[in-house]
């Protein structure tokens, strides 16, 4: 299923270049009263003019350059293709940072075979996530390795931390959009807390996964993510020789991920599903 390496390559720079330009416009075209144009699952699931945008100048980017090839995005939903590769984008994650002026946020846009539709049934083969603010574009291609360039194209290849203990590692981790799902979400965390460093909420799920890759965090871990959340950030991480799972027995998809160094994924899996044993 995954292309050869030539073709990899071409999608991981294709992707590096879509996601720094969109990157760009983000900020660049930022509106001064930049507001809320729009909610979905709740009053604090919010969509910007510039969501919007980006997603555009994204799909028609892609159309133009892959033709055949399908496109899944948060604000604009599934388009087919005939290439069996499947272009999955989120135009901003981090929403409510970039709505907010928080630097963490980022352009997710990702390539992935597989049936994107279905939990655990697609995998990323490349990515990149750029996050203007932090002047940090990350890219990874499945079997080549992954890596974060700065605005003046320096390069620097990634690596997960060498973290061996769960009680010492430092844990991302997000929450969703709607009352009952965060009610949920608080239980997890309250378990987790007292058996780790510390916990940190960045904002951005392509942003939390990216810093697994680059030893910024030592895992990170959320359910209810999207595939748009996911998978840009996933082949980043895995290339970067982080381990991913979801709910036991399956990948990590949307009921959950969990991404972390090797040596301590077995422990906070254990410490999330205390009942699989
Ligand atoms: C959200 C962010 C957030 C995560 C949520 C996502 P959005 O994406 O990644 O960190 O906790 O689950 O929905 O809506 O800002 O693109
Ligand atoms: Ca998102
Ligand atoms: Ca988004
Ligand atoms: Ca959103």
């Amino acid at each position: 299923l995954v292309p050869d390496d030539a073709t990899v390559r071409v999608l991981r720079d294709l992707a590096f270049d879509l996601a720094r330009e969109a990157g760009e416009l983000i900020v660049d075209e930022r509106p001064d009263a930049l507001g809320v144009a729009d909610t979905k699952s709740s009053e604090v699931d919010v969509v910007t003019v510039m969501d919007r945008r980006s997603e555009e100048v994204l799909r028609a980017r892609i159309a133009a350059a892959r033709p055949d090839d399908a496109i899944l995005g948060e604000e604009d939903g599934a388009s087919a293709g005939t290439s069996g590769l499947t272009w999955v984008i989120d135009p901003i994650d981090g929403t409510v940072n970039y709505l907010y002026g928080h630097p963490f946020y980022a352009v997710s846009v990702a390539v992935c075979v597989g049936d994107t539709a279905r939990e655990g049934a697609w995998l990323p083969v490349a990515g990149a996530v750029a996050a203007p603010e932090l002047d940090r574009t990350y890219v990874a291609g499945h079997g080549q390795g992954a890596e974060v360039v700065d605005r003046a194209g320096r390069r620097r290849p990634l690596a997960v931390s060498g973290c061996k203990r769960l009680e010492l590692a430092l844990v991302g981790t997000g929450f969703g959009y709607e009352a009952d799902k965060r009610r949920e979400q608080g239980q997890m965390l309250a378990s987790l807390l007292p058996r780790v460093r510390d916990v940190r909420r960045a904002g951005a799920a392509a942003i939390d996964l990216c810093f697994v890759a680059e030893g910024i965090l030592d895992a990170y871990y959320e359910s209810g993510i999207n595939a748009w959340d996911q998978a840009a950030g996933q082949v980043i991480a895995t290339e970067a020789g982080a381990l991913m799972s979801g709910m036991p027995g399956l990948p990590a998809g949307k009921t959950m991920a969990v991404a972390s160094t090797p040596k301590i994924h077995e422990a906070l899996r254990g410490c999330l599903f205390p009942a699989a044993r």
